[in-house]
């Protein structure tokens, strides 16, 4: 009799579902050297080791490289079901060896369920998902979490993260959702022109499991791009009732199905913006030329470093970039001891009626534009077509920027 419950990663879960997987899922035994599921081949399970070992292999240029071995109690597969991807490495079992195989479908419905669940998956998820995409097929790995933040107000978090979710659907025909996380005063409704009669108040007043069609069904869609949007609630007191763990939930749902979850924050760094932070791919932090933001901007940068988290996924927009204004971009950088990943011209003649018609200005045709260059620039970066240059050059990208 297999004891489910002895395992950590099913200790979690209460001990009616622990039964029902029992009950519901297959469970097989190998011999040594059988293989579970080849490089490429769809995942339909999840494969959760019961006893043996399993080495995860990749292969390279023809040879074979071991990344990591399971243990009994580990799982594997988390990182293809919530990227939407077919097995990224393929599985070889070693001893005699036991498997259960969880459908997809059943994993995404525990997490939907339970946080504490969903938050385990996440740690698996962010051990093995650098091991594997890195080595792997694809350099730019579906279901990027896309934050924009800052603790001040004001720097273009709303704007410019709506047209980089427009640029990316329309131009790079990516599935794009944007998470609108100004939970009291968001603004996506009005950058995007749409209603916000659906919103995740709504969703959160739904019965128990969280399911992805669920979570679609409240996503307000924009048209003219495909880009859909999660509004925050009708009214600002109704913020408090959304908790941090349902948002992490359904971001990990919504990970699943999308290419991209762009998502806009408030000005404040609580458990909400910490849990989204460390769930993210890539955090952007905008600010502009003022001495305050890059005030601000370098405490944060400071924090996120005490918080550990990885300078590689924190990047720098400086929005609004002139150069008469006071301070010089190059001082801005050298006060940051942070390189600017990006520069975003100020062109109020464009982004404020953009944001008074409710369209946003990638759709305008602006070719050839500072402008849009500059947002192609960070979608370009996203999407992998363009390698990070880490601590670029400050002085060409001026001059790609401003065309001097
Ligand atoms: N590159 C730009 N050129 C000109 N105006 C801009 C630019 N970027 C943003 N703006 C303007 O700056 C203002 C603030 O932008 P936005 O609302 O996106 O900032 P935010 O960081 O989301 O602010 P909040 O913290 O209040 O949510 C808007 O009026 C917008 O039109
Ligand atoms: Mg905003």
């Amino acid at each position: 009799m297999i004891d489910l419950k002895s395992f950590s990663f099913f200790s979690i879960l209460p001990t009616r579902e622990v039964e029902k997987i029992k009950k519901t899922c297959r469970i097989q035994k190998y011999t040594s050297g059988t293989p579970v599921y080849e490089e490429g081949e769809e995942l339909r399970d999840l494969i959760f080791l019961i006893e043996g070992e399993i080495s995860v292999v990749k292969k390279h240029g023809g040879k074979k490289k071991t990344l990591y071995t399971l243990d009994p109690g580990d799982i594997y597969g988390e990182v293809e079901t919530l990227n939407g991807t077919n097995s990224l490495a393929s599985l070889v079992g070693y001893q005699e060896f036991q498997v259960m195989f969880i459908p997809k479908e059943a994993l995404l419905r525990l997490i939907g369920l339970y946080p504490n669940f969903a938050r385990e998956i996440r740690e698996m998820y962010s051990r093995h998902a650098s091991i594997l995409l890195e080595q792997g097929l694809s350099k730019a790995p579906f279901g990027q979490i896309v934050t924009f933040f800052n603790v001040k107000g004001g720097a273009g978090k709303s704007v410019i993260s709506a047209n980089t979710a427009v640029l990316l659907a329309r131009k790079w025909k990516k599935r794009v959702v944007v998470v609108d996380l100004n939970l009291s005063f968001g603004d996506q409704a009005i950058l995007f022109g749409v209603p916000n009669d659906k919103n995740i108040y709504e969703l959160s007043r739904e019965r128990p499991p969280l399911k992805p069609e669920k979570i679609e069904s409240f996503l307000t869609v924009h048209r003219p791009s495909g880009v859909r949007i999660l509004l925050p609630p009708p009214l600002p007191e109704l913020a408090e009732k959304i908790k941090p763990e349902f948002v992490e939930q359904i971001i990990d749902l919504l990970r699943a199905n999308y290419d991209f979850v762009i998502i806009d924050t408030n000005n404040q760094l609580t458990d909400m913006e910490i849990g989204i932070i460390n769930m993210s791919d890539t955090v952007f932090l905008i600010m502009t030329m003022e001495m305050t933001f890059v005030k601000n901007t370098k405490v944060l940068l400071d924090l996120l470093q005490r918080m550990k988290i990885p300078r590689e996924k924190v990047k720098v927009i400086l929005n609004r970039a002139f150069k008469a204004l006071g301070l010089e971009p190059s001082r801005v950088e050298t006060s940051l001891r942070y390189a600017i990943s990006h520069f975003i011209p100020s062109e109020g003649d464009i982004v404020i009626p953009s944001v008074n018609i409710g369209v946003p200005f990638v759709m305008q045709h602006l070719e050839g534009s500072a402008i849009l260059l500059s947002m192609e620039k960070i979608c370009q970066r996203l999407v992998g077509e363009e390698p990070d240059k880490g601590t670029w050059n400050m002085f060409s990208l001026i001059r790609e920027v401003f065309g001097l």
